[in-house]
């Protein structure tokens, strides 16, 4: 049932392109606009949506960060996105007129369920954007956008997170439709990338021998950095997270613009520094912050480990070793920049001689509060 593979997660790995493909499936007309009739909310109450709530847990939670870019590029409506741990019990303004998203793959994080039942209680509209067919959260949602990542049977999410983020850009790109912003023009655009994306997380896929490689020579250190910005920073937090819970290793990610306010202290010799580089086109000003950020930690001995876009040749003097992703848009990109990190954390539990499916402590849905 691993068809051929060691561990479920490696096979879920590799199952991403067709993960991301499927969530995209029937939801796109020949037009090039989107047609989510299954989400039965209607285009009269979307259009009066004035403000988002996206609520979730682990590495679902991270899927909303990326989110919230999205939804607040594209649709100017104001996004929140809160662990839903905590949104339940700080008495969260909710109403009529908030559109809360709940993220979750199983459909049964008790946590999520809880936010989502106050925010109902509340009066607000629940839309759900869930794995598993049936469970209880899309039961007990308005209404659910299905992630068709089939079965994820490894603690460690991987092809459900892909499926999270390109459902919540299929709702900011529908609610931007439905509402007629701006950027109609750069809708039709996105969805037009985001067809790619698929074959371009294959090439990622194909490519990904020296993180291996790079893994298994990292097995004996102790702590891993990561740094993103903008729509990196929840890449970097995602990577953390792989890392953490597989390999059991400390991992913390950072806004690369907080450096300075405190975390550069960490940076020694040799300290492992993951850092996820925009793309220079569209935006330059997120990427050549960045690199100065790559060169401020190399000044100060880390060793980094850069993640960027082919083509971008400024990175390569500050960068000990080089992870190459297709061009995207900056949106875009987590799609293809945390697959690197899904690999990296992978292996590196593997070295370490750790259990890769069923990580210690950890349980595959978090049914207790
Ligand atoms: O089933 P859910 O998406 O609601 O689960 C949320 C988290 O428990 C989950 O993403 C967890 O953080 C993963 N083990 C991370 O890999």
């Amino acid at each position: 049932e691993k068809g051929g593979y060691d561990y479920f997660m490696l096979k879920e790995i590799a199952e991403q392109p067709k993960a991301v493909a499927d969530t995209l499936l029937g939801r796109i007309d020949a037009s090039g606009l989107l047609t989510l009739d299954e989400v039965r909310i209607p285009a009269t109450v979307l259009r009066e949506v004035d403000k988002i709530v996206i609520v979730a847990c682990g590495t679902a939670f991270h899927a909303g960060m990326i989110a919230k870019y999205a939804i607040e590029h594209w649709t100017r409506i104001p996004c929140e996105v809160e662990l839903a741990s905590e949104f339940r019990y700080r008495d969260p303004i909710l109403a009529p007129r908030t559109l809360v998203v709940a993220i979750s793959q199983s459909g049964e994080t008790m946590d999520t369920l809880m936010a989502l039942r106050h925010a109902r209680e509340q009066g607000s509209k629940v839309l759900a954007i869930c794995n598993t067919n049936g469970s209880t959260i899309p039961r007990e949602s308005d209404a659910v956008l299905y992630t068709h990542a089939g079965p994820e049977v490894a603690v460690a999410s991987t092809k459900a997170f892909l499926t999270q983020v390109v459902a919540c850009y299929l709702v900011a790109l529908y609610l931007g439709q439905v509402r007629g912003t701006k950027w109609g023009d750069e809708i039709l655009a996105v969805i037009r990338e985001l067809s790619q994306i698929s074959r371009q997380v294959e090439q990622v896929l194909e490519t990904m021998e020296p993180v291996r490689e790079l893994a298994r020579s990292l097995k004996d250190k102790n702590t891993v950095l990561f740094l993103g910005r903008h729509v990196g920073y929840p890449v970097a937090l995602e990577g953390a997270l792989k890392l953490k819970e597989l390999a059991y290793m400390h991992a913390e990610g950072f806004a690369a613009g907080e450096l300075k306010h405190g975390p550069i202290a960490l940076i020694e010799e040799d300290l492992p520094v993951v850092v996820v580089v925009p793309s220079p086109r569209g935006r330059s000003v997120l990427h050549d912050k960045i690199v100065s950020n790559i060169q401020e930690i190399r000044a100060r001995g880390a060793r980094t480990i850069v993640i960027a876009e082919e083509g971008d040749e400024s990175v390569v003097p500050y960068a000990d070793h080089l992870v190459r992703v297709p061009q995207t848009p900056t949106l875009l990109q987590p799609l293809v920049a945390t697959v690197p990190l899904q690999v990296f954390a992978c292996e590196l539990a593997t070295a370490r001689g750790n259990e890769v499916d069923q990580p210690r402590n950890l349980a595959k849905s978090v049914t207790v509060e």
